[in-house]
């Protein structure tokens, strides 16, 4: 691979390609423009990376002030329709080319009601063909008959931070009524969200629950957004939280940065500490790298069952956030396989490469 990849811009970098390329070749204009032109998009798309949690120091961690800095989300702003939100149905492995569904088509596709039915959400800028949604698809499918689900909204997830992190509201909605229109009994269904796309989860839970008065049977958040929505006024009516299904498990990998930083669901995990990730790049070098790794864990949580350890919680006066085992502390898998009625925050640390869960 050349380049870097963005995770939440869905941009990749080839500016190593083209220095290691200038290295030894004479310095001309167009070897010039070859150096300048790179590193000036790095620049600026890091800068609107940055953008994102409001800091204009980009990739440093923030502390908890600065984040609290930032309003709510003014759910005002929000100009979704329902046709920005598009649905791909796979409905087995074998199934190269998904079918297209609306809410007025998804009723006659007679999905199997019987199987785990699991939506894929990306966050902010990017789209289904995000980096981790067909290795996660391939993984379930190896699991048995599943239904799997990409949802791309990138239409109303790519504006600016203000007016995507409100569209969670409508697009929740518009989700929601796909997912009554589809047959499928809320409580088989796990919403799978990243980033923004696991604030989007929580309103979809939130929205199920005003139309039928039924739970989303699970939705597991990986490292949800922070930036607007983790703030101790911020109530969990504007967030993912533990009410908006049966179970609600999170991942936190980016805390005090893209990442939401306290626990917000039945269970939260908080791999290496929930802050740096080993084998991460520093975040002035590549700002979504942490963030990421909950996708990572979380795929190979489908096949590798590691074990995670009970922990704490602790916040000092100066938000200096710890993760403290317990004293004989409990142990639970970590991920998807998930003892859905534990409880509680877990600890464990990973290798810096994949496979990245210790056995
Ligand atoms: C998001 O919008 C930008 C600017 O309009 C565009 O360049 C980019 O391709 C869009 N990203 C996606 C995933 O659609
Ligand atoms: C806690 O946070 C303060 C202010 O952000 C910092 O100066 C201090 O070094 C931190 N303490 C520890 C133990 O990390």
């Amino acid at each position: 691979m050349t380049g870097v990849f963005c995770y939440t811009c869905a941009k990749r970098f080839s500016y190593v390609r083209n220095i290691y390329y200038i290295r030894f070749a004479p310095i001309t204009i167009v070897n010039y423009m070859r150096i300048i032109i790179p590193v000036y998009s790095l620049i600026s798309r890091a800068t609107f990376c940055a953008n994102m949690s409001g800091s204009s120091d980009k990739g440093r961690v923030l502390t908890r002030e600065e984040r609290f800095s930032y309003q709510n989300v003014d759910f005002k702003l929000a100009d979704a329709v329902k046709t920005d939100v598009i649905y791909k149905y796979f409905r087995d492995a074998s199934t190269e080319e998904p079918k297209v569904l609306t809410e007025e088509t998804v009723g006659d596709e007679h999905m199997d009601k019987t199987v785990p039915t699991t939506y894929i959400i990306h966050g902010f800028t990017t789209d289904d063909s995000s980096p981790w949604y067909k290795p996660f698809k391939d993984e379930l499918f190896k699991l048995g008959p599943h239904n799997v689900i990409y949802i791309n909204w990138q239409k109303a997830g790519n504006k600016s931070y203000s007016v995507s992190s409100a569209n969670i509201d409508p697009v929740g909605k518009y989700i929601a009524q796909f997912i009554l229109a589809s047959g499928v009994l809320p409580e088989k269904v796990h919403i799978v969200g990243h980033s923004l796309g696991s604030q989007l989860a929580g309103f979809i839970g939130k929205w199920v629950q005003k139309l039928s008065g039924k739970k989303i049977g699970r939705i597991t958040g990986l490292d949800p957004a922070g930036p607007r929505f983790d703030y101790p006024e911020a109530p969990p009516t504007n967030r993912l939280c533990d009410t908006d299904a049966d179970f609600v498990d999170v991942i936190h990998t980016d805390i005090q940065h893209y990442g939401y930083t306290p626990p917000l669901g039945h269970v939260d995990f908080y791999p290496n500490g929930g802050m740096d990730q080993p084998g991460c790049p520093p975040r002035q070098i590549d700002v979504n790298r942490h963030h990421a790794r909950s996708t990572l864990f979380y795929i190979e949580s489908v096949k590798r069952k590691a074990k995670a350890r009970e922990a704490e919680y602790h916040e000092d006066p100066n938000h200096n956030v710890t993760i403290k085992l317990k004293e004989d502390p409990k142990e639970i898998i970590f991920g998807h396989h998930v003892d859905t009625t534990a409880r509680g925050v877990y600890y464990f640390q990973t290798n810096a490469n994949a496979p990245f869960l210790r056995l």
